[in-house]
């Protein structure tokens, strides 16, 4: 008998990179922080991590970005200031995303070198078990969550998980695409190999990594001596792709619609795509869209 796959407990959240797609708002603020209508994107990072059954975050930071570890933290002040205007109910918003004690870790990565070195950061912390990674300036739009979606699928395949999601053809040198092994047409996919922003036109399919992963610790032993990629960066992808000769990867279609946060129409379009769908404010968010357009 195979034994069940071993729980998802832990999630890495890298959030080093410099944002440099959405300057000069990066300058001084972490690009995780940026709000999507009137929350930072790492809010609703954070709140699908939970979802999906996460105890404990793994931040991988850098420089300018010790606002994100004071954002789950109490804000005394503030916190007595809204007590004292009864204005309770955003009060009980901000305690219900506090940090729980010991729930999240933050470590450094010291030079952004990309998403693979990024990961290997965290890997003391880790341990030798599976774990989540979670890019924080992709939204993903979906109920349940993407991760929790992907984790459900853990739960029955384990090995190594990971979202994907169709792009166009003539995208697929932007990303980070998947090698298909056999059908592809299902929601689950079973993957024979992967590639970082291949060339046009030679693309192995249109199935697009898109920020979600459930991956094994093997990983770490592999990103330590994993050379440069494209772009110059330590890629995660191309550490996947290595570690698929020893282990089982398994492409999840989620069901949900993707935001990437971390380029200035995407942030855009979350806001409006976000906005429009909250009970609050969708009527006047529309109202104000209309009159623009
Ligand atoms: P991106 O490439 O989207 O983020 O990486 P970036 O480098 O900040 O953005 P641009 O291209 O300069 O605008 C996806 C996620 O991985 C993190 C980023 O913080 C982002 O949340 N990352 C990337 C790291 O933590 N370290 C790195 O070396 C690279």
């Amino acid at each position: 008998m195979t034994a069940a796959p071993r729980r998802l407990r832990k999630a890495v959240l890298p959030v080093a990179g410099l944002g440099t797609r959405v300057l000069p708002g990066t300058k001084t603020t972490p690009k995780e922080l940026l709000n999507v209508v009137d929350r930072p994107i790492l809010s609703y990072i954070v709140e699908e991590a939970r979802e999906a059954g996460i105890e404990h975050i793994v931040f991988v930071t850098g420089r300018a970005k010790q606002a994100i570890e004071d954002y789950f933290d109490h804000q005394i002040e503030l916190e007595a200031q809204l007590e004292a205007k009864g204005k309770t109910d955003i009060l009980q918003m901000m305690n219900a995303e506090l940090a729980e004690a010991g729930e999240m870790s933050f470590t450094r990565q010291m030079q952004p070198k990309g998403l693979g070195h990024a990961v290997w950061c965290a890997r003391d912390i880790v341990g030798h078990e599976p774990f989540a990674v979670i890019l924080p300036d992709v939204i993903v739009d979906s109920q349940p969550g993407a991760l929790k979606q992907l984790a459900d699928v853990y739960a029955e395949v384990g090995g190594n998980v990971i979202g994907v999601e169709q792009v166009p053809e003539t995208e697929t040198h932007k990303y980070g695409i998947i090698d298909p092994d056999g059908d592809a047409s299902g929601a689950r996919i079973r993957m024979k190999g992967m590639v970082e922003k291949p060339p046009r036109g030679e693309a192995p399919s249109t199935l697009s990594i898109s920020g979600r992963y459930i991956l094994q610790p093997e990983i770490f032993e592999i990103l330590a001596t994993q050379e440069r990629g494209a772009g110059g960066e330590i890629q995660l992808t191309d550490g996947m792709a290595r570690l698929m000769r020893d282990q089982t990867f398994t492409a999840v279609k989620y069901d949900g619609v993707t935001h990437d946060c971390g380029d200035k129409i995407g942030l855009l379009r979350a806001n409006v795509a976000l906005a429009l769908k909250r009970p609050d404010l969708g009527d006047a968010a529309r109202a104000a869209i209309r009159d623009l357009l």
